[in-house]
């Protein structure tokens, strides 16, 4: 009888843990379970720089993302969201503009840059003042640019019930804080990776280049590959390739961040991967296409203190290598990026 009891009892206990163990796994389950996403580095590719440091990737953030980059909420008047500088079909850049368009017919002082392959960059912007992708905190409150403030974008998303609904799958309950705003935008900015243009193919042995495109990667990597370094088309450092300083905009590059007047108008040496697709050009987009910033290297280079040394001769071309270097750039068009729906708006 008494061993029975027992029984009975220990039965009881193990039932009561159990379910409080099942309970307990339910709502962990319910915390907790994403979609799994890989960030997937093409082969041959250095590590990148920015790699989601506290921000695990998953889809539900990632979608989070998408949705805020076409997101009119996050601009003062709703007419700025990051797509309307950083459109997709012009390969994140906005199309046939030198500068964007901001708040109030402002301009932005520079060329939007694509957002391609961002997650290796060193540091963003043309200048380098950004050392992280959670650069949309400084899109958001420039006055030129989305001209508004975190508080009121949070507010704003916190009176939509399909945002409540994605935070509470992406990150488990329904609080929309700012830190999470800025890791999905992380998210969607670092997946848009460019790694399928011809030039990858015939690197990768899939296919081979026209004559006119191999006499054009001959020149380029004996001319350009120095600063613009395979595979990302750029080795990430600030230089001066002699472009006239603009009376207006007096844009002193990389010396507004270190106060330094050695770094005085040197500016990021840009990718070049979609080129073609990214009009116009240098950090101001003085030039309206590519054939423009050839004749500057090749006759217009300015000289000055801070003028790159592998630039103090130019760099002496001839019409028909630019035309090949042309071939060569148009090979780096990935246009499957720019039309790829998982980037476009949802
Ligand atoms: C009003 C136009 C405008 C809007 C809106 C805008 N951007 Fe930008 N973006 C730019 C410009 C211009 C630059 C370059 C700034 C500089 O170099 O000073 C830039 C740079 C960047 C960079 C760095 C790229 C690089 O190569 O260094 C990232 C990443 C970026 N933007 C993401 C975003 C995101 C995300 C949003 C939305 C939150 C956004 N942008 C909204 C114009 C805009
Ligand atoms: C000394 C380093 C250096 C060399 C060599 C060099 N570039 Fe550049 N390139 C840069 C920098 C830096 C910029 C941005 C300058 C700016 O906007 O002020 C740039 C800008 C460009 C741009 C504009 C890209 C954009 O998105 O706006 C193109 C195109 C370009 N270079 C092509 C070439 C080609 C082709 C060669 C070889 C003939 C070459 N470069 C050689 C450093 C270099």
């Amino acid at each position: 009888m008494l061993r029975k009891k027992s029984h009975i009892l220990l039965i009881v206990v193990i039932s009561v843990t159990s379910s409080v163990f099942i309970l307990d796994a339910c709502k962990k389950k319910d915390v907790l379970i994403t979609t799994p996403l890989q960030f997937k580095i093409p082969a041959g590719w250095p590590q990148p720089t920015e790699y989601f440091v506290n921000n695990p990737v998953n889809e539900e953030t990632f979608q989070i993302g998408r949705k805020l980059f076409y997101e009119g909420k996050l601009s003062k008047d709703g007419n700025f969201p990051c797509a309307s500088c950083h459109q997709p079909f012009a390969s994140y850049t906005t199309f046939q503009h030198d500068r964007s368009h901001g708040y109030n017919h402002s301009h932005t002082l520079r060329n939007a840059p694509g957002l391609l392959n961002v997650a290796w960059l060193n540091e963003l912007f043309w200048d380098g003042s950004q050392d992280h992708l959670y650069v949309s905190l400084t899109h958001i409150t420039r006055p030129d640019e989305m001209a508004e403030n975190m508080d009121t974008v949070l507010q704003k998303l916190r009176n939509d019930t399909s945002y409540i609904r994605m935070f509470r799958a992406a990150f488990g309950d329904n609080k929309i804080t700012g830190l999470r705003l800025l890791k999905a935008l992380e998210q969607f900015v670092a997946f848009i990776i460019t790694d399928n243009s011809k030039y990858d193919k015939v690197m990768r042995g899939e296919t081979t280049f026209t004559p006119a495109e191999e006499n054009g990667y001959t020149i380029f990597k004996s001319k350009c590959a120095v600063c613009h370094k395979e595979p990302l088309f750029t080795d990430n450092s600030f230089r001066n390739i002699g472009l006239p300083i603009d009376p207006v905009l007096k844009d002193y590059g990389r010396m507004r961040v270190t106060g330094d007047k050695n770094d005085s108008l040197k500016f990021r040496v840009p990718g070049l991967r979609n080129v073609m697709l990214t009009s116009y050009y240098a950090h101001d987009g003085r030039f309206s296409d590519v054939g423009q910033m050839l004749l500057h290297y090749a006759g217009g280079v300015q000289h000055g203190p801070t003028l790159d040394p592998l630039l103090v001769n130019g760099i002496p071309l001839t019409a028909n290598e630019m035309s090949y270097l042309i071939s060569f750039m148009s090979a780096l068009t990935d246009a499957s990026v720019t039309t790829n729906p998982r980037f476009l708006k949802p």
